[in-house]
C-alpha cells in the first residue's frame, strides 16, 4: 500500500514516514522544503533502513501536483503541508490562507482525479476556540480561532467535510494534534525551526545548548495551579503512531471522523521546565514575562475516541519527551545546518 504525505520532510511528516515505513507502507514525500531540508530524507533512510521516494513539489504548483498523483497509484494520502507559525499568519493573513487552503484544495483535487479517495489532514486543537470547556472532546462545537493560522485548520476541516458529503467514497480522518514535542530517540530527526523559536520546547532546548540566553515564561498570572500556562504535550512518535492507525482505519471506513490526539494530561509551562532540568541533569535559565497574546490559560484532550475507535493511545511520559528533545538538540546542535 502507498502512502503519499505532504510536508513528510518537516517536523511531524519525518517521524510519521519513519514509523509508516517500519510498518510497511511504501511512501511517496512531497515538499517544497520551505520549513525543512534536504538532509531529512537521508537521515530517515538512515533509521529505517529502507528506501522511500522524495519528490520537491509545491502544493500551490496543481500540475506538478497531477504528476505525481497520475503516474503512481496512491491509496491514502497524509496531509501535512502548510505553514503553522502563529504569529506570522496574523502578519501575513493572506500568505496562510493560499499556501494552506489553496494548496488543500489543489491537493484534494489532483488526488480525486486521479483515483484516491483517502485523505488524513493535520488539524489542530486551536480549532476549539476559546469558547468551549475542557477537556475537548471531539462532538464539541468548533470555536472562534485565535489566529488566521487557526482558521486555515478550522477552514480546511470544513472544506474536507464538505467534499466527503458530495462524494461520500471520500475516507477523511481530521486528526487534532495537542502539542507535539521530542523527537526521534535516535537523535538522527527532530524540530529544527528556524529563526527565533515560537514554541517552548525548541526554545528551552535552545537556551540549553546555548544559542539562547534564557527562556522568557508569557504569563505567570493565569488562573492555574501554579499561573503559567498548561497545555497537552505529546511525544511526536507517539503522534506518528497515530497517523498509521489512522491509516489503517480510512482504509477500512468512508466518510468523515475527527480525532483528538492527546495525552489527557496537562503540564504548566513551568512543569516542563522543570521536568526538562531534571531529565537531563541541565539548568535552563528563565524570567517571567508578559503573557502572549492569543494563549489560552490552559486546554489538554479528552483521547477516548482514538482508543476506542483507532486503537491508538500515547505511551511516551513527560521525561521521554524531554529526553528526547534534548538528545536531538545537543547532537544536532544546529538543526541540520551543518555551520
Ligand atoms: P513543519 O513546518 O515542520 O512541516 C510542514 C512541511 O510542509 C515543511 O516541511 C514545509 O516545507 C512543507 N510545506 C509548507 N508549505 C508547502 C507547500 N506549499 N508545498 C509543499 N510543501 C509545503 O511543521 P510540523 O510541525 O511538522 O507540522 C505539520 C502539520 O501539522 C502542519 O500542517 C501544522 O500546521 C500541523 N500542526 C502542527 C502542530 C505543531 O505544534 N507542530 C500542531 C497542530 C497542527
Ligand atoms: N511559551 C513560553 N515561552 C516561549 C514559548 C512558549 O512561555 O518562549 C508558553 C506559551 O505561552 C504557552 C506554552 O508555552 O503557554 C506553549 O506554547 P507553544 O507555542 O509551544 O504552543 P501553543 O499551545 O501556543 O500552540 C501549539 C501549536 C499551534 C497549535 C496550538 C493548539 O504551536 O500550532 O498548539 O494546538 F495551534
Amino acid at each position: 500500500m502507498t502512502v503519499l504525505v505532504t510536508g513528510g520532510l518537516g517536523y511531524i511528516g519525518s517521524h510519521t514516514v519513519v514509523e509508516l515505513l517500519n510498518s510497511g507502507y511504501e511512501v511517496i514525500v512531497i515538499d517544497n522544503l520551505y520549513n525543512s531540508y534536504p538532509e531529512v530524507e537521508g537521515r530517515i533512510k538512515e533509521i529505517t533502513g529502507k528506501d522511500l521516494t522524495f519528490i520537491k513539489c509545491d502544493i500551490l504548483d496543481k500540475a506538478a501536483l497531477d504528476l505525481v498523483t497520475s503516474k503512481r497509484e496512491i491509496d491514502c494520502c497524509i496531509h501535512f503541508a502548510g505553514l503553522k507559525a502563529v504569529g506570522e499568519s496574523v502578519q501575513k493573513p493572506l500568505l496562510y490562507y493560499e499556501n494552506n487552503i489553496t494548496g488543500t484544495i489543489n491537493l484534494v483535487n489532483s488526488l480525486t482525479e486521479n483515483g484516491c479517495k483517502k485523505i488524513i489532514f493535520s488539524s489542530s486543537a486551536t480549532v476549539y476556540g476559546e469558547e468551549n470547556d475542557i477537556p475537548y472532546i471531539e462532538t464539541m462545537k468548533k470555536g472562534t480561532c485565535s489566529s488566521p493560522y487557526g482558521w486555515t485548520k478550522s477552514m480546511i476541516e470544513q472544506i474536507l467535510t464538505d467534499a466527503n458529503t458530495a462524494d461520500p467514497e471520500l475516507s477523511v480522518v481530521l486528526l487534532r494534534y495537542f502539542n507535539p514535542i521530542g523527537a526521534h530517540p535516535s537523535g538522527r530527526i527532530g524540530e529544527d525551526p528556524q529563526g527565533i523559536p515560537n514554541n517552548l520546547m525548541p526554545y528551552i532546548s535552545q537556551v540549553a545548548v546555548g544559542r539562547r540566553d534564557h527562556l522568557t515564561i508569557f504569563g505567570n498570572d493565569y488562573k492555574t495551579p501554579d499561573g503559567t500556562c498548561r497545555r497537552d504535550y505529546i511525544h511526536v512518535v507517539d503522534l506518528a503512531e497515530g497517523h498509521v492507525k489512522a491509516v489503517e482505519y480510512a482504509a477500512k471506513n468512508k466518510g468523515t471522523s475527527i480525532f483528538n490526539l492527546g495525552t489527557g494530561t496537562p503540564y504548566s509551562v513551568l512543569e516542563i521546565v522543570n521536568a526538562f532540568e531534571k531529565a537531563n541533569g541541565i539548568e535552563v535559565k528563565y524570567e517571567f514575562g508578559a503573557r502572549r497574546a492569543g494563549d489560552l490559560p490552559e486546554f489538554w484532550a479528552n483521547s477516548d475516541k482514538a482508543k476506542k475507535e483507532l486503537g491508538w493511545t500515547a505511551k511516551k511520559n513527560l521525561e521521554d519527551m524531554c529526553r528526547d528533545s534534548w538528545n536531538w538538540q545537543k547532537n544536532n546542535p544546529n538543526g541540520y545546518r551543518e555551520d
